[in-house]
Parts: structure tokens; C-alpha cells; sequence
């Protein structure tokens, strides 16, 4: 008989041993955050359906396709959140934190809901860390997010990262460059894909994001006859183009590897200036790891003054996948001292495991079984030292502590065991007194 019950599709858990990678990239994440002046914030797994729909885009495939939206027991209309910055900046309204002080940096690290099909590196409830910066809209701003953005990739180990940028200017610029573009791809429209085709109508900017094959062909140029296709960058206005130009010399200032992507549009449609994104081809299709950028529009579509934003997110269940086949561990097991008893010392096992475990990782064998299986059982755990109560030890106050790395094994007195397990578990007061 199959399984009755399994992980819903597109879900899956994540066991103990996948979480020591995980555990270690969120610590230093959250190190990399902090350094750069970034204070959490948490919000519901749940908000208004129309938050999303109002910033994330009608047409985008977010809202279109792939929102968890459901009705509660009174009929409310909700949604899973499918991303963080709508609901962080709700959050900013909703607690007036502008007078709280202009700027404020955030981050947060949760799940979020999609209702995609899934595949490799795609799920339908996934993970990402994210950070936004709320308040300020000079360049300044983008280029300290893009240096936060690969900083925290490097803390993971990744080198030598190349960063997609764009700027996708104001919403004036992109409804003339959606014309622009619209009239461009006239000659061809009938050969498109449905998609595009209605993309086309709808938001032709949209159409840049096609993966279909056919239309790939047009839009790099491959068939002929349309001519060089219209880029957004070239038609950015006096204020957008001093912007772009400032955040590309502010990467070029910090060494920040990047690449201009004139295709580069992000799914969402709250996007103004700053574009970015990071993509690791190995995981094929689903290759971007993260992306971001600023979105000036977006308070003010949810009522509230206007005020500037930037951020990102990283996807986390992408990376994880990404070090894991590149055979990073993430932390190693805490050491584990590991208490063995005898008949006659079995009771006094457990009060010297509960005194051991305000220093230690200690465990001892709650079936109480015999000793050699206990040993066994210390062995099987990986034990960096086992202390064993003998009988006639016991009775003198002693005990045997036995360091598993090199062997060696010495009787101790009871009031000698904390300096000896030190040294066996290579810790130093210093670590203690913490
Ligand atoms: P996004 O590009 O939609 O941006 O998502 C960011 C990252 O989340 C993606 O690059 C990808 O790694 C991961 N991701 C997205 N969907 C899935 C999925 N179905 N399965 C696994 N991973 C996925 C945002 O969400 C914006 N809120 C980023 C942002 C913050 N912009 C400004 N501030």
C-alpha cells in the first residue's frame, strides 16, 4: 500500500541533515544584514489579495496564475504571500515607521506561495531571505543594495559573481517604450506566441520575458528584417539616464562585477530605475538566484506618500541547491559528550547528562541497555568524549573519560571532569563564560 499521505505538490520537507546548510547560509546572511544596518521584521503568511494584485501587476503571471487566493470563514478575500516586499511595505505604512525616522532598512527571511508547476528549483512554497531600504531615492541607495546583495552570496562562498543590471526607468518611459516596442514587433505579431501576442496587448514589455523559442529568435535579432530592437536603456529621460549612469559608476567604484541586460524587465510590475538579478546556469531553467531593485511607485499604490524603496530577495531553496552540489556542509554537529552507565550508576546518569548540558551537547542511552551497546550507540552518535560511571570508579568519586579522536582514556574525579571534557572538546573558558 503506497502512502496515504505525502508532502503536497511542489512542497517538500527539509530534513536535519539538508538544514545544517541552511541553518549556516541564514547565520551568515543574517551577519552580512546586520553589518550593513538591517533590522528584521516579520509579517504574515497571509494578507489582502488585493495588496498583491495592486503592486506586484494585473498582467504579471504572480497575480495571473500563480496566487494562492482564497476566501476565510467570513468571506474575506486573502492571498499566501507570493513575495516580501508588498507586505513589508504595508507594514511601513500601517505602523507610520516613515517618523519613525526617513530611512528604514529592513530584512526578513521566510516562505512564499506560488502556484507554479514545479520543477527542478521551483517550487510552490519556497524560501527567500530579503532585505528592503525604504526612504531614500538616491542612487546611493541601489548601489549599497546590489554591494549587500553579492555580499551576502560571497559570505556563501560564491565567487566571482556577475550581476544582471537594467534600468527600467518611470511608467511614462515604459508606456512609450511599450509602444515603441509594440510597433517593432507589428511585422511579426502573427507569428508570436499566444502569449506574447496577448502580452503584447495587455503589456508589451512582458513580451521580453518570453521563453518561447520562436519568439526568442525575434527579440535577440535572429531573424531578419525588424532591425535592432528598441532598448529600454535608450530611452530613458535626462533624470532616469543620471540615475542609471550613477548606479553603474557607483558598482564600477566598489569593483562589483556586472552586465548590462537591456532584456532584463523582473516579473513584477513594480519596478522603476534599478533592475537586478543573479542567475547560476547549472540550475537550468529556473537559474535566477535572486533579484531586486527599486520601486519609487510603490507606497504611494498602496496610499501612502510617495516614498522610495529598493530591495531584494534571494531565493534560498536555489542557492541551497547550488552549494549543496558544489559539497558545502554548512555547520558542523555541535560535539557531543556521551554518558554511559553501568546496573549499580545507571540513576546517576541522567543528573550528570542535565548538569553536562549547561556546557555541552550530552546525551546517554535512555533505554538504558546494556554497556556495550551503549559504547556502540556513543560510537554510532559520533561522540567527540564518553564518560563511563563504573561501579568501583563511582564509589571513589571518579569517572573515565575516554577522548574518541585519539583513543586514549584516563580516570578522573568527578570535580576534575568539566577541565578534562574542555580539553577533549576543544573549548576554551572564554567559550564557557559565554
Ligand atoms: P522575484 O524575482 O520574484 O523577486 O523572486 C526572488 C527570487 O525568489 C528568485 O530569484 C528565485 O530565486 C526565488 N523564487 C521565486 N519563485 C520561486 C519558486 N517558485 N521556487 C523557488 N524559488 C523561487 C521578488 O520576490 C521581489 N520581492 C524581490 C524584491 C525585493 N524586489 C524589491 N525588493
Amino acid at each position: 500500500m503506497g502512502l496515504r499521505f505525502q508532502a503536497p505538490r511542489g512542497t517538500r520537507d527539509l530534513l536535519p541533515g539538508e538544514l545544517r546548510l541552511w541553518q549556516w547560509a541564514e547565520r551568515l546572511a543574517r551577519e552580512v544584514l546586520e553589518h550593513y544596518g538591517y533590522a528584521e521584521i516579520r509579517t504574515p503568511l497571509f494578507e489582502d489579495y488585493e495588496l498583491f494584485a495592486r503592486t506586484s501587476g494585473e498582467s504579471s503571471d504572480v497575480v495571473q496564475k500563480e496566487m494562492y487566493r482564497f476566501k476565510d470563514l467570513k468571506g474575506r478575500d486573502l492571498a499566501l504571500r507570493p513575495e516580501g516586499t508588498a507586505s513589508v511595505c504595508r507594514a511601513y505604512l500601517e505602523h507610520s515607521m516613515s517618523g519613525q525616522g526617513r530611512l528604514q532598512k529592513l530584512w526578513y527571511a521566510g516562505p512564499m506561495m506560488r502556484y507554479g508547476r514545479p520543477q527542478k528549483g521551483r517550487y510552490r512554497q519556497f524560501s527567500q531571505i530579503g532585505a528592503e531600504c525604504i526612504g531614500v531615492a538616491a542612487p546611493d541607495a541601489d548601489i549599497e543594495m546590489i554591494a549587500l546583495f553579492v555580499d551576502i552570496f560571497e559570505a556563501w562562498g560564491f565567487e566571482s559573481l556577475t550581476v544582471a543590471v537594467n534600468s527600467v526607468g518611470t511608467p511614462e518611459i515604459r508606456r512609450a517604450y511599450g509602444e515603441a516596442l509594440r510597433a517593432w514587433l507589428e511585422p511579426v505579431r502573427e507569428m508570436l506566441s499566444a502569449d506574447s501576442r496577448q502580452r503584447l496587448e495587455v503589456n508589451p514589455l512582458r513580451v521580453l520575458d518570453s521563453k518561447d523559442p520562436g519568439d526568442v529568435a525575434f527579440l535577440t535579432g535572429k531573424d531578419a528584417g525588424l532591425g535592432p530592437m528598441p532598448r529600454l536603456i535608450d530611452s530613458l529621460d535626462r533624470s532616469a539616464a543620471a540615475h542609471w549612469d550613477a548606479v553603474r559608476a557607483g558598482l564600477d567604484a566598489l569593483g562589483i562585477a556586472y552586465e548590462v541586460d537591456p532584456g532584463l524587465v523582473r516579473g513584477l510590475d513594480y519596478y522603476t530605475h534599478t533592475a537586478f538579478e543573479v542567475h547560476d546556469r547549472s540550475l537550468g531553467a529556473q537559474s535566477a538566484l535572486g533579484g531586486g531593485g527599486r520601486y519609487d511607485g510603490l507606497i504611494e499604490a498602496l496610499g501612502g506618500q510617495p516614498t522610495p524603496g529598493v530591495g531584494f530577495s534571494i531565493g534560498l531553496d536555489r542557492a541551497m541547491l547550488v552549494l549543496a552540489e558544489r559539497g558545502t556542509l554548512g555547520d558542523l554537529p555541535r560535539p557531543l559528550v556521551f554518558v554511559v552507565g553501568m546496573e549499580a550508576t545507571q540513576r546517576h546518569v541522567h543528573p550528570l547528562v542535565r548538569a553536562l548540558r549547561q556546557v555541552y551537547a550530552a546525551e546517554f542511552d535512555l533505554e538504558a541497555r546494556g554497556t556495550t551497546a551503549q559504547m556502540r550507540t556513543a560510537g554510532r552518535r559520533g561522540a567527540t568524549a564518553v564518560v563511563v560511571l563504573g561501579e568501583e570508579e563511582w564509589k571513589r568519586g571518579e569517572v573515565v573519560v575516554k577522548d574518541m579522536k585519539s583513543g586514549t582514556q584516563e580516570t578522573v574525579i568527578l570535580e576534575g571532569l568539566p577541565e578534562r571534557l574542555d580539553r577533549i572538546m576543544g573549548l576554551t573558558g572564554e567559550v564557557r563564560a559565554e
